[in-house]
């Protein structure tokens, strides 16, 4: 049994905890709080074909040190997650990989929707926790561009009753813009490649494809003031389509091009501070029921290229849970609106099982991240330099209780 006592309560947080566990641990909880512990619904954890720029020993304990329990990793793989018998392998060797590092991390897979493997979305349905299309193209080769094949996705997968999500980003106009672009070579060009219209026009068509068919959508890493609208009609219509939105939306926005570059070159982009004041309204309102970091490492050296060359991606499942505790002591959202966003509104809407995983958080604590203590194995971030307030202590995953201060390199359980 794992007892923690003398708890702080906020908003209704609990004051003491029993937790099923093989181990005798009591822990005296003072000026700490209880939060159930997170879901990154949006990780890619770069498994198979791409562990130069994560794998799931270095990416579980980034995981648990960010507070994050249970992840849902993107088929972007190489090769990618198309088929039974690719989601399977892939299985063993994150298996193989969490046993070898000992750590109880939850997962779930996507299966990646191609062209030539239609029928594998009935035959994996029960398998995965989604089925993601690739509307735009991004990292790796998985595309859906043409409207037949987009309307054959979602009819076989309302078919199959299995959650369509999209990465909303319409190619033929990305393309066109591209083409005006093409002797710019400043990394702010990004957003404009990619511009709102670009995500506006998929995610119009993402959601009439579920009216269509009756099928259970979420538009992924939104980013944009319109698509929030088009979320929010959606949902008014009373049609099952829900958002996601992502950190860096967030927390970053055009401005960071001046810092980062390349670093914070991201598909969807980062927008305008407009923008990111809808995300918060959408927030608030309940029209964004999600977020997932999209926690997407590449390599340094790769993202030091110039624009042009350079991958797009972020990494960011260590500051989920830090940029959210932050932003509620600057009073941006309540702890109510964190779970909501981060636990409870991703288990409805993915139809998983609750859990009895906990977070101890010290709501108090500011310090910032750099690089070096990072768990990551692409071991940067544009995080770094925020000093941030509100940090998990303790995190709480399958019976098992870790230690997350950053005191010692490795993960300790207790
Ligand atoms: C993702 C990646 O690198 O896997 N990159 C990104 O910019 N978000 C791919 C993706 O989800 O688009
Ligand atoms: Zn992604």
């Amino acid at each position: 049994m794992i007892t923690i006592k003398n708890l702080l309560s906020l908003e209704g947080s609990p004051e003491e905890l029993n937790l099923a566990s093989d181990e005798n641990i009591e822990i005296d909880g003072s000026g700490l709080i209880a939060l159930p512990a997170l879901i990154d619904p949006h990780v890619h954890f770069r498994i198979p074909g791409n562990s130069e720029k994560e794998d799931w020993r270095c990416a579980s304990q980034a995981a648990i040190f960010g507070g994050v329990t249970t992840v849902f990793d993107m088929p972007n793989n190489n090769p990618p997650i198309v088929d039974s018998s690719s989601l399977l392998k892939k299985k063993e060797e994150i298996n193989r990989q969490l046993d070898e590092v000992d750590i109880p991390l939850r997962y779930h897979l996507y299966l990646g929707a191609d062209k030539d493997h239609f029928s594998e979305i009935r035959k994996c349905s029960s398998l995965v926790c989604g089925l993601k299309i690739y509307m735009g193209s991004s990292t790796g080769t998985l595309l859906i561009d043409d409207d037949q094949s987009l309307d054959t996705c979602f009819r076989e997968a309302a078919k199959a009753d299995l959650l369509v999500a999209v990465h909303a980003e319409d190619e033929c106009c990305m393309r066109n813009n591209l083409s005006h672009y093409k002797n710019e070579s400043s990394p702010a060009i990004h957003s404009k490649i990619r511009s709102p219209e670009v995500a506006q026009k998929a995610t119009e068509k993402a959601i009439s494809l579920a009216a269509k068919y009756k099928a259970r959508l979420i538009i992924l890493h939104m980013s944009t003031a319109k698509e929030v609208e088009l979320v929010r009609m959606a949902k008014a219509r009373g049609l099952s389509v829900y958002a996601e939105t992502s950190p860096h939306h967030l927390f970053l926005n055009t401005k960071a091009y001046d810092k980062w570059g390349c670093k914070v070159q991201v598909n969807p982009p980062i927008r305008e501070t407009r923008d990111q004041e809808a995300l918060w309204k959408g927030i608030k309102e309940g029209v964004i029921d999600t977020i997932g970091t999209d926690h997407a490492p590449h390599t340094l050296a790769e993202k030091e290229q110039q624009y042009g060359c350079a991958p797009s991606g972020i990494p960011g499942i260590e500051f989920l849970l830090p940029l959210l505790l932050n932003a509620y002591n600057q009073e941006k959202l309540s702890l109510r609106d964190i779970i909501k966003l981060c636990r409870k509104k991703i288990e409805l809407i993915y139809r998983i099982p609750s859990n009895n995983d906990w977070i101890l958080v010290d709501i108090n604590k500011e310090q910032n991240l750099e690089d070096h203590q990072l768990k990551t194995k692409c071991s940067w971030s544009p995080y770094g330099d925020m000093n941030l307030k509100g940090w998990p202590v303790y995190t709480i995953c399958n019976g098992r209780i870790f230690n997350v201060e950053r005191k010692t390199k490795d993960l300790v359980a207790l």
